[in-house]
């Protein structure tokens, strides 16, 4: 015959297992398990027994009292899961996810991505310089003297320790020349700063390439093919260019390239894209001078050297009204370009 504690665990697991809720299962629990539970009551009747019972029922009623937890905790587990299945039933797997934003490349990043492009097919290395200047190498050294305009204070910004915004990159062509002996033959892009009034062609802030090669025996056709297969591959075959006399201190002669397409924005007029010119025999000079030695030998090397306007070339290629869109983060401006 089984024992009355037997029966009791045996009526317990079945009331936990057909509990149909959490509800009832608590109720089970508090039946059998609470304080005045048939199981607890259990332990106050072992004090009556005699000493050879005492182990023998103290040791079923610790059985007991397990088999009955285990089943409430499985049979609490079973309720949990189910729960979380349901709700997890609830959410649409197939509705579309919360898209990333794609971005895309600034326009001027474009311009300058695809004309670095093409100068690389043709041999230019890219070279670097510091936008905070000294005026040695923004201007003595380019052969600009003391009393020209572009050194003014007004049109420049100084730091207070004398240095500058370079006003142009060609800063880079002497930073280039003074580590290195010719032959050289390297673009710059860069930022420029100038304390323009600010409007719809000029900001305090703009971009060039500048460009320059030194070799024996570079001439104008050099620089006039370089320039003439630039703009042919940016802006078409039937790209016209135009060289015109200009006046630049670090160059002689100086030239200033226009360009006139149908595929401009601009349509069939003339626009100014670029400074260029002949390295000036007195900025080989001065970088002599401050390499110590005659690498750059007048009479032996001759070189041109260009400041491509990127902000420019931007606005005609891409039909841009205004240069301060460049710099304004405006999406509904910067995504036509995406
Ligand atoms: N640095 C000139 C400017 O910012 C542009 C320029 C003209 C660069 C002639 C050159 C050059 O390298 O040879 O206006």
């Amino acid at each position: 015959m089984s024992h009355p504690l037997e029966q009791l665990r045996d009526d317990a697991l079945r009331e936990i297992d057909s509990a149909p809720n959490e509800q009832a299962l608590e109720a089970a629990r508090v039946k059998f398990l609470g304080k005045s539970g048939s199981i607890s009551s259990w332990g106050e009747q072992m004090k009556s027994l005699s000493k050879e019972e005492k182990p023998i029922v103290g040791k079923l009623l610790n059985e007991v009292r397990t088999a009955v937890t285990n089943a409430i905790d499985a049979r609490g587990e079973t309720f949990r899961s189910q729960k979380e299945t349901e709700s997890l039933a609830k959410i649409d797997i197939s509705l579309p996810g919360t898209p990333n934003e794609r971005g895309s490349l600034h326009p001027l990043t474009q311009m300058l991505d695809r004309s670095i492009a093409i100068f690389r097919r043709m041999g230019f290395a890219l070279a670097d310089g510091p936008d905070v200047e000294d005026e040695w190498h923004c201007f003595d050294a380019l052969n600009t003297p003391p009393d020209h305009p572009a050194r003014n204070e007004a049109d420049t910004f100084y730091l207070p320790d004398g240095r500058l915004l370079r006003t142009h990159t060609s800063t880079v062509q002497i930073r280039t020349m003074t580590a290195a002996p010719p032959p050289i033959r390297v673009i710059a892009p860069g930022a420029a700063y100038r304390r323009d009034e600010v409007d719809a062609t000029h900001g305090a802030q703009f971009h060039q390439i500048e460009g320059l090669y030194v070799d024996r025996n570079v001439s104008v056709a050099d620089l006039k093919g370089t320039m003439e297969y630039l703009m042919h591959e940016l802006f078409g075959a039937e790209t016209q260019v135009r060289f015109r006399p200009h006046y630049f201190p670090f160059t002689e002669p100086s030239l200033e390239i226009d360009v006139k397409s149908k595929a401009l924005k601009g349509g069939e007029q003339w626009i100014e894209v670029c400074g260029s010119g002949m390295v000036h025999p007195a900025v080989f000079e001065q970088v002599n001078k401050a390499r110590g030695d005659d690498a750059y030998d007048p009479n032996e090397w001759t070189g041109f050297a260009f400041g491509l306007g990127m902000d420019r070339l931007a606005m005609i290629l891409f039909g841009v009204p205004d240069i301060r869109l460049f710099a304004q983060n405006d999406l509904r401006f910067l995504r036509q370009f995406a």
